[in-house]
């Protein structure tokens, strides 16, 4: 464990560092044909950013220039073509655009990107939420209402921190005008939801700069808010210049959760926070199995197989992975060849680790449901959070009390099978 508990953002489990080529590969019609295919989730990965910031080990690349984002843009819609024939979806249910950096592509292809994949798959955006990703720099006035039109709802916009000084220390080049432009921009475009992500945590930010960041954020009055404690990965810019986390990232934690609760938010997860009069009924949890991701980088979930293309984050390796998914045969994109299966004990863990993390914790019910056993006598471990006194027992739910949710990332990894956490440990980063 790391000293201070931080040992891991358990969004996804198991994490893409667990995934391994597939061989033989599996076709996708056999992959999907036991499951529900009537409510998915579409998620589309745009791997192209601006900068590189310091902090960062999403799978994207930097300024691709026009031809490799035609080229990728057009394998998207290939890859759909043969997910859609091999998969025949029947819905789908949310859409999610991220990355990377959506918003880094022009007008016309946004357009074309929407257009295209409404022809091909059984959505129309306006009837479900999508997501879209943007950064303060790509973000105008025509793009937001291009998106609007198209039925985009939420917006999620990357920014950080208001002070100036902590961007320096993430190595996040943004200036102040562009952040104030494109919050005033989103705001007055008029989505039903305007989502604010901040780091705490980073080198020389102390309590009073991040209470300035968070009353910044306030003002925009967000319907969302996410709170991201600062992890330092392998081989982002910040590991290579030798920065590490702040010690304190759980005071700087405690005190983001206590002035948003005071002031009317209502906490979804340790990262998440939702305005009381906003009601979403689209967290991402466990219905993400069942989820379709197009673009390279983009994960795809069934409930016995987790796959994508390949994982890096150094440049030259996800320039070579994005170079390789451009250049695929129509019919290979039918095939997972890169990713983790999933036995029955893996999906349990998932399902526990997924919905236990969640403020409304994991129902009982829900998971009798769905496996036909009892969660306690499947995962006995789940005792010593009673015992730890980070956890409350009710009738139908096992929830995390107040200090269990601020000790999420020491309690998802904890949940870890041995096989993932050896899987994952054995990865080499490229
Ligand atoms: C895809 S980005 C958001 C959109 C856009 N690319 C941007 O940066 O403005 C996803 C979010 O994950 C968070 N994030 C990424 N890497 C992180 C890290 N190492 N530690 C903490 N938060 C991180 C950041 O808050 C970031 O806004
Ligand atoms: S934080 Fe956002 S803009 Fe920065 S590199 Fe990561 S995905 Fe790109």
């Amino acid at each position: 464990m790391a000293e201070d508990g931080y040992d891991g953002y358990a969004y996804a489990y198991p994490h893409k560092t667990a995934y391994r080529p597939l061989d033989p590969p599996i076709p996708l019609n056999e992959a999907w044909q036991f499951e529900d295919k009537r409510d998915l989730f579409l998620y589309v990965h745009l791997p192209f950013c601006e900068m590189r910031c310091g902090f960062c080990n999403l799978f994207t690349t930097v300024q691709p220039g026009a031809s490799l984002v035609e080229q990728t843009l057009g394998a998207i819609y290939r890859q759909s073509e043969s997910v859609v024939a091999a998969v025949e979806p029947q819905g789908i249910a949310q859409a999610a655009f991220g990355g990377g950096t959506p918003s880094y592509l022009s007008e016309t292809e946004l357009q074309c990107l929407f257009t295209t994949l409404s022809g091909m798959w059984p959505v129309c955006w306006r009837d479900i939420p999508v997501s879209f990703e943007v950064s303060p720099g790509t973000v105008t006035r025509e793009k937001l209402a291009l998106l609007k039109g198209l039925g985009v709802d939420r917006i999620s916009l990357g920014v950080q921190s208001f002070v100036p000084a902590d961007l320096v220390s993430l190595k996040r080049p943004q200036p102040a005008a562009e952040l104030e432009r494109a919050c005033q921009t989103i705001k007055t475009a008029g989505f039903a939801v305007f989502n604010i992500d901040l780091i705490y945590g980073n080198e020389g930010q102390d309590a009073s700069r991040w209470q300035s960041s968070l009353d910044r954020a306030l003002e925009w009055q967000p319907e969302e808010l996410y709170l991201y404690p600062l992890y330092v990965g392998k081989l982002t810019n910040l590991d290579r210049s030798g920065k590490r986390p702040a010690e304190r990232r759980r005071d700087l934690y405690r005190l983001g959760r206590d002035f948003l609760l005071a002031a009317g938010y209502r906490q979804i997860s340790m990262r998440l926070f939702r305005r009381a009069d906003v009601i979403r009924t689209t967290d991402y949890c466990c219905q993400e199995d069942g989820m379709i991701g197009l673009g390279p980088g983009a994960r795809s979930y069934t409930r016995s197989l987790h796959y994508s293309s390949e994982y890096a984050v150094g440049q030259p390796g996800v320039r070579s992975i994005i170079e390789n998914f451009n250049k695929r045969e129509l019919a290979s994109y039918a095939c997972a060849d890169y990713g983790v299966p999933l036995d029955d004990a893996e999906q349990k863990l998932r399902y526990i680790i997924k919905s236990l993390l969640r403020a409304d914790g994991a129902s009982y019910q829900s998971y009798w449901r769905r496996f036909g056993s009892s969660m306690i006598d499947d995962v006995p471990q789940l005792n010593e959070l009673f015992e730890l006194g980070l956890a409350t027992d009710s009738e139908d739910c096992l929830r995390l009390n107040e200090e269990g949710l601020a000790w999420s990332d020491t309690i998802g990894p904890w949940l870890y099978s041995d096989t993932m956490t050896a899987r994952m440990s054995e990865y080499e980063f490229v």
